[in-house]
């Protein structure tokens, strides 16, 4: 019974925020970044995969529901809110504890030992699985992008065989569509075997992940110069998508507003809550920024602001240029453009998007290594992990890890199962910081807020609430992605078991 009590009280160990905030401000990385930097970060994070491809899924809906039409707006609000009370408990509890590991450190601070390290893991869902789906989206506009050149590449180069460009689940789903037998050994495949199962490999996908990883490797300033490239690249092309397809809109386009009532819109909803995932990505910066108290709480919510403002603006021209029945779901904004004849602008379209998913995947690869950075440093994980690089201060070793993880794991998942991952690891996360925010208002209610969530308890309320729903709708619809939510859980626990609760025990001996 003692025995018991004693594996609980471990389990249930809290950091206190002091001690984290001195760990923080001790850290060997290099505190550079300001509330610009921060906003291109989130910006960066933000706008990707969601505005370039899934809106056109949003309004027209897919095989699991009709979508919201033109009320794609509506959704998009509606998503916007639901992201909202989670932004501005990030916010508060970024601006207390300013610390590397965004909801895996907060978690630690209020729920216990083995509460945090489950975070921890449960955030690998939303950072590494969810730039498996970014760079199979980014293969697919690459693709595109070169057939751009087809006049003047080589057609092998414009051409790739499909099992070069394609993991070998999506590769066994286009042969199925088309009636092809991947055993056939058709010679317009050119599919090699490997003890006769049928290779396929996303080049461009592991190709772009790993020059992103040495990129992160040389340091965190020179990877948000890249960033801000990208992100103003991006910006730029969906202003300008915004201002000239504003003069092709037709206003009967948006009649019937809601073609599928209130349940396409929150279908919709639902489907584009993927396009604000990322606003947390720049509290995984806090150790890096000069001034974390002030910095972060503008940059997490001018980054939401600043994308719902653009998302809305950008739905309200895609749905009144093309009626929304012949929207196209794998590049809405490039078909648009083709719609009213502007072929070349289409071509422009296509470089916006690549430079938006670059720097999604450069941001969520930055994410990760520096929620495992914390990860290690609390003997989680092996401590030789951890290891700094002397010349470029970054945590090489680290970087390396997460970048070769999402190599090896694109050779084997396709993009609608990671997504989905994405989200439930997201909406898992908000919960989370919700629950944290509520707790630590009980347990340090004296300790400087520079900022505060208004209305607490209600919001962080209504944040849990709405995420849980969302959640339900995946659950109750039995889908493989809940399925593999509850695996991932399960490994979670075993890793726990099997080395982290006995290293932290041996830390503590050690101490
Ligand atoms: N919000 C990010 C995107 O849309 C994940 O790509």
């Amino acid at each position: 019974m003692k025995q018991l009590q004693q594996v609980l009280n471990n389990l249930l160990k809290c950091r206190s925020p002091q001690e984290l905030i001195e760990e923080g401000s001790s850290s060997e990385l290099k505190k550079t970044l300001n509330v610009f930097d921060l906003i291109i970060l989130g910006i960066g994070a933000v706008v990707g995969t969601g505005i370039f491809t899934i809106i056109g899924s949003a309004i027209v809906g897919s095989a699991d529901g009709a979508g919201a039409g033109s009320a794609v707006v509506i959704s998009m609000i509606l998503a916007a809110i639901a992201s909202l009370f989670s932004a501005l408990s990030y916010s508060e509890i970024a601006s207390m504890i300013p610390v590397a590991g965004s909801a895996y450190t907060y978690t630690y601070a209020t729920m216990g030992e083995f509460m945090a390290w489950m975070v921890g893991w449960i955030l690998m869902l939303e950072y590494a699985i969810g730039n498996i789906t970014v760079a199979s989206a980014w293969t697919g506009y690459f693709v595109q992008f070169m057939k751009g050149f087809k006049h003047i590449l080589p057609s092998f180069i414009v051409n790739w065989p499909l099992w070069l460009r394609n993991d070998y689940r999506t590769m066994y789903e286009i042969c199925n569509r088309f009636g092809w037998d991947v055993h056939d050994k058709m010679p317009f495949l050119h599919l090699p075997f490997g003890w006769e199962v049928p290779v396929a490999i996303n080049v461009p996908a592991i190709a772009i992940v790993l020059v992103l990883t040495v990129l992160l490797i040389k340091g965190i300033k020179e990877s948000t110069k890249v960033a801000t490239i990208m992100v103003g690249v991006n910006m730029f092309i969906i202003l300008s998508f915004i201002v000239v397809g504003a003069f092709y809109i037709k206003p009967e386009n948006w009649v019937p507003f809601a073609p599928n009532g209130w349940e396409g819109i929150f279908t919709g909803a639902f489907i584009i809550f993927f396009a604000y995932i990322g606003f947390d990505a720049v509290s995984t910066a806090a150790e890096e920024t000069k001034n974390p108290q002030r910095d972060l709480p503008i940059a997490i919510m001018g980054t939401l602001l600043i994308c719902t403002i653009l998302y809305v603006a950008a739905a309200l021209v895609l749905t009144g240029v093309v009626p929304h029945q012949w929207i196209d779901t794998q590049a809405p904004l490039a078909h648009a453009m083709r719609y009213i004849g502007m072929n070349w602008y289409a071509g422009l379209i296509s470089v916006g998007a690549l430079c938006a998913l670059t720097s999604v995947l450069l941001i969520y690869q930055l994410g990760t290594t520096r929620i495992l950075y914390a990860m290690s440093r609390d003997r989680f994980l092996p401590k030789a992990l951890n290891t700094i690089h002397k010349k470029f201060k970054t945590p090489h070793v680290l970087t390396w890890v997460s970048g070769i993880v999402v190599v090896i794991c694109a050779l084997f998942m396709d993009l609608t199962i990671s997504a989905e991952l994405c989200n439930f690891g997201t909406f898992a996360s908000f919960i989370i910081i919700c629950i944290a925010v509520l707790i630590l208002r009980k347990t340090e209610p004296d300790r400087p807020r520079p900022f505060k969530v208004p209305f607490c308890p209600w919001f962080p309320i209504l944040g849990i609430v709405t995420c849980l729903a969302l959640m339900y709708c995946k659950f109750s619809a039995k889908a493989t992605s809940a399925l593999y939510f509850i695996i991932w859980l399960i490994i979670g626990l075993l890793i726990y078991v099997l080395y982290g609760y006995r290293e932290k025990r041996r830390e503590e001996a050690e101490k």
